[in-house]
């Protein structure tokens, strides 16, 4: 795998949903991608045949993300998304030295993904109604955000969190 930037993304969760999307425009943006998968073997080839098609390179590799204990203890905690937070900016203040970032990007409910379509309409409704952009996420306004912190454009931001939720919640 050669990509044009020099740069290899491993897209954990990648089969479907925010994962799948973040794979395909890595890809476009000239990365290698690698596209990992749980259990979805067929819909992760698909994301790879995608962006081979589309002139990338990547490849489907199966793995369990949760047996790195660190992630297991994390989400066991009940507070994953703030211990994750935390785990993010302990890590980048470790591994800044050696010019690697680590950064959080944190959506909002997203349109087309497996949570989604376990929403009522009525449910969807009100966070729409909640939200000052007018429309829940897609995953490839997720994938946006994480293209940016993984791409040469993000230089020094390290230890941050990214909100992508049209203003659902603003802190
Ligand atoms: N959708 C939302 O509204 C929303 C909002 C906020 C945050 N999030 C977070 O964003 C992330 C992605 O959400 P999504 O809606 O895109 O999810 P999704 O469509 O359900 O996709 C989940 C992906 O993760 C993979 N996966 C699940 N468990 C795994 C494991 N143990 N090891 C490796 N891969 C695993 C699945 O692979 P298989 O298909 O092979 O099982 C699939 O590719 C999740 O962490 C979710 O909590 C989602």
């Amino acid at each position: 795998m050669t990509g044009t930037t020099g740069r290899t993304a491993l897209v954990t969760g990648a089969s479907s949903g925010i994962g799948a999307a973040t794979a395909r425009l890595l890809a476009a943006r000239g990365m290698r991608v690698v596209v990992n998968y749980l259990r979805s073997r067929t819909a992760a080839e698909e994301v790879v045949a995608d962006i081979e098609a589309a002139g990338g390179q990547a490849m489907a590799v199966q793995a369990d993300v949760r047996e790195a204990a660190a992630v297991e203890s994390m989400i066991a905690l009940g507070t994953a998304k703030a211990a994750l937070t935390q785990f993010a900016r302990y890590l980048a203040q470790e591994l800044g030295p050696r010019g690697i970032t680590v950064n959080v990007v944190e959506p909002g409910p997203v349109e087309d993904t497996r949570m989604a379509g376990v929403l009522d309409e009525a449910h969807r409704q009100r966070q729409v109604a909640a939200t000052p952009l007018g429309r829940l996420a897609r995953p490839g306004d997720v994938a946006q955000a994480v293209a940016f912190y993984a791409g040469e454009d993000n230089a020094f931001m390290t230890g941050t969190t990214a909100t992508v939720n049209g203003g659902m919640s603003m802190y």
